[in-house]
């Protein structure tokens, strides 16, 4: 039998990239997937072929009634919410010098009020069933800073630290919440902010020990980890994925030695 079979799992920001890949994950291993996320995408299909069952609600995280409303129509229809993915997230920041007041807002209120509200939706059916994984889609950029990272730092170090609120909260009500921080991973954003900076995207390779981006479906994998039964007792914990990125700096002296 597949780990996640008769689990249901809600996805945000499952119409591409990161959320796209555990809900398509998710899907293999045989649970009913909802997917949640502002565009529609025409790869949801993968999930809806895939799913034992699958739904798929348009709408903004930061839209508490609505999203609300998908919740409700989930557990109505479903009985049940076992895993939580909060993958819905926007990039951008800049030296608070430089940074608007409204850009500042959008990141912090979609990135973290965004996953409060995701949180706080699913509570009370996980509360009831005394049972739940909350994983929560942070970043690296929210353990160290970066420059320029001001509101999306900002707002990634406030998820990780929502995160082990929620698992201090409610682990004796038996829902656990991690935090996976990735490092660079080759998705639509990525390439929306990176794909103008070809020399950042170079020098990000080379801090990244294993000489690579990653997968979106390599953070899937962790999201699947944290959502099995394998991961019962972890909770309140931040996990890194990130090809050794925050490992420590490299400055070529393997390469100098001819090691690689
Ligand atoms: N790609 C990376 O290198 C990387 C690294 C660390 C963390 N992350 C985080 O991973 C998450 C997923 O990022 P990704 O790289 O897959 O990006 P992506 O742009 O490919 O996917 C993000 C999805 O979130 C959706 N979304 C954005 N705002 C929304 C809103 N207000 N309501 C509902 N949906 C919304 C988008 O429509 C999109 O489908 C984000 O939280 C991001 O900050 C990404």
């Amino acid at each position: 039998m597949s780990k996640l079979e008769n689990k249901v799992a809600i996805v945000t920001g499952a119409a591409s990239g990161i959320g796209l890949a555990c809900a398509q994950r998710y899907a293999a291993e045989g649970a009913t997937v909802v997917g949640i996320d502002k565009n529609l995408s025409p790869q949801w299909q993968s999930v809806e072929s895939t799913a034992a069952q699958s739904r798929f609600h348009q709408l903004d995280v930061t839209d508490a009634a609505a999203q609300n409303a998908a919740i409700r129509a989930t557990v109505d229809e479903f009985g049940r919410i076992d895993i939580l993915v909060t993958a819905a997230g926007v990039g951008a920041g800049g030296p608070v010098s430089m940074l608007d007041e409204a850009d500042w807002d959008r990141v912090i209120d979609i990135n973290l009020k965004g996953t409060f509200l995701s949180i706080k939706a699913v509570l009370d059916t996980m509360m009831a069933q005394r049972s739940g994984s909350i994983i929560t889609v942070a970043s690296v950029e929210g353990v160290n800073g970066t420059e320029g990272g001001s509101a999306y730092n900002a707002s990634k170090g406030g998820v990780i630290l929502l995160s082990k609120n929620v698992a201090i909260d409610y682990g004796r009500l038996g829902v656990r919440c991690n935090a996976i921080c990735p490092g660079f991973i080759k998705t639509p954003m990525f390439d929306q902010i990176m794909g103008q900076m070809p020399e950042l995207q170079a020098d990000v390779i080379r801090e990244t020990k294993l000489g690579r981006l990653g997968a979106p479906e390599e953070i899937a994998g962790a999201a699947y980890f944290l959502a099995s039964d394998d991961a019962s007792y972890v909770t309140g914990q931040t996990l890194v994925v990130d090809g050794g990125y925050t490992a420590g700096h490299s400055h070529g002296i393997v390469q100098m030695l001819g090691l690689v």
